[in-house]
């Protein structure tokens, strides 16, 4: 089994299960007693707090502890959309965003509110000028990803965030894909609400985070008791966010070296894959994005077709993100940076590393698409 899909989901680090398992089982009095078993409990989510917190340079008592990256994300876009309307009704984000930006945004459409989609160009970014075009009197909040999930491309963040918050308008990023690789700081970037999974990071499925300043004084998304600070009910996942502490521990001592690894696979990648003759191209600004996610394009090589001779083989890779695979639609996001209709929407694989993979990995794959692309160039 080869496994080249990190951006899809990461294997949960044998560490991280250690404390899972450990707190499953020591942990299990309810964070909101006040008997010792839950002060416990409440002592180590309070700690894991103040690890996510330190990660992205925030404050601990501004970041919600959530179910995953999509709760983050609908939460910083549509209780904060429904607060503010009385200021304004348009919300600005790109065309290239996960559906779970995308979909929260067709969602306050249904209600009323105008979103525009900004275009991205060929390296899959927006530019901070088409930014400052879209922006109306009535603009309220601005959603613009931190890293692309299927190109890698990285927004200009800082600046984005530096001409909204002149313009006091509010700035989400969904930083899902970034949070791994880059060093982020959400307040020299003026970022007010950002979105992390602790999946991709090597930690379980269904835990995450949402930093969202206090101050904005947002209403909340899940309503309930009054865990988070009062932010969103639910009884916490203790083990899940002391496993997720401990994968943001890790990934932080290992960053540099992680992605330095990964860096260097690609390289060697496009290398190998450009001595066998298989004709390709890279989709976006490869080295220039997060390192774990490289794109290319394989002209004439449907993509379901060789995702399939990929699996037949045990190497698992995307096309597009993983919640489009299983339809086998094109690419929303290369039909973005290419026009509807290009073929790169369906001829196009996403390759995403993680550090333990291996060079005679990828020779594995290199070889078999040479011998994907011989057939079908004998077959005519
Ligand atoms: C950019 C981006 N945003 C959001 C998500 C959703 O995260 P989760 O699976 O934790 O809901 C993903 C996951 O694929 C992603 O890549």
């Amino acid at each position: 089994m080869i496994y080249f899909d990190h951006a899809a989901t990461t294997p949960v680090r044998p560490e991280v299960v250690a404390v899972i398992q450990d707190s499953l089982i020591e942990d299990y009095g309810n964070p909101s007693s006040t008997y010792a078993l839950g002060r416990q409990t409440r002592q180590h989510i309070d700690q894991a707090r103040r690890i996510f917190a330190a990660s992205i340079k925030a404050d601990p008592a501004d970041i919600i502890i959530t179910s995953c990256g999509s709760e983050s994300n609908n939460t910083a876009i549509i209780p904060t959309a429904l607060a503010l309307k009385g200021k304004g009704k348009h919300l600005i984000t790109s065309a290239a965003e996960h559906h779970a930006v995308l979909h929260p945004m067709h969602y306050l459409e249904t209600l009323g509110f105008e979103v525009t989609y900004l275009p991205v160009d060929e390296t899959g970014k927006v530019t901070v000028q088409s930014v400052v075009d879209a922006i109306r009197e009535d603009t309220i909040l601005v959603s613009l990803m931190y890293a692309n999930n299927e190109v890698g491309s990285i927004n200009p963040i800082a600046e984005i965030g530096a001409l909204l918050a002149g313009k006091n308008i509010l700035f989400h990023t969904d930083a899902v894909q970034a949070y791994g690789s880059e060093q982020i700081d959400v307040l020299q970037q003026h970022i007010d609400l950002l979105s992390v999974s602790a999946h991709k990071i090597n930690g379980p499925k269904g835990i995450g985070f949402l930093y969202r300043k206090n101050s904005l004084h947002l209403p909340n998304f899940i309503h309930g008791g009054s865990q988070e600070n009062d932010h969103r009910g639910g009884t916490e996942n203790t083990p899940y966010i002391r496993g997720f502490a401990k994968a943001v521990a890790l990934m932080e001592a290992e960053r540099k070296e992680s992605n330095r690894k990964k860096r260097e696979l690609g390289a060697y990648f496009l290398n190998g894959l450009e001595k066998s003759g298989v004709p390709f191209e890279c989709n976006g600004v490869y080295p220039e994005g997060v390192p774990h996610i490289l794109n290319i394009w394989l002209p004439g090589m449907r993509s379901d077709k060789m995702l399939i001779q990929c699996d037949l083989k045990g190497i698992m890779l995307a096309a597009g993100s993983a919640c489009t695979a299983g339809s086998l639609e094109p690419s929303h996001v290369l039909a973005a940076m290419y026009g509807k209709g290009n073929p790169r929407a369906t001829e196009s694989l996403r390759i995403s590393f993680g550090p333990a993979n291996t060079t005679d990995e990828v020779d594995t794959l290199i070889a078999l698409l040479q011998s994907i692309h011989n057939k079908q160039y004998k077959n005519g």
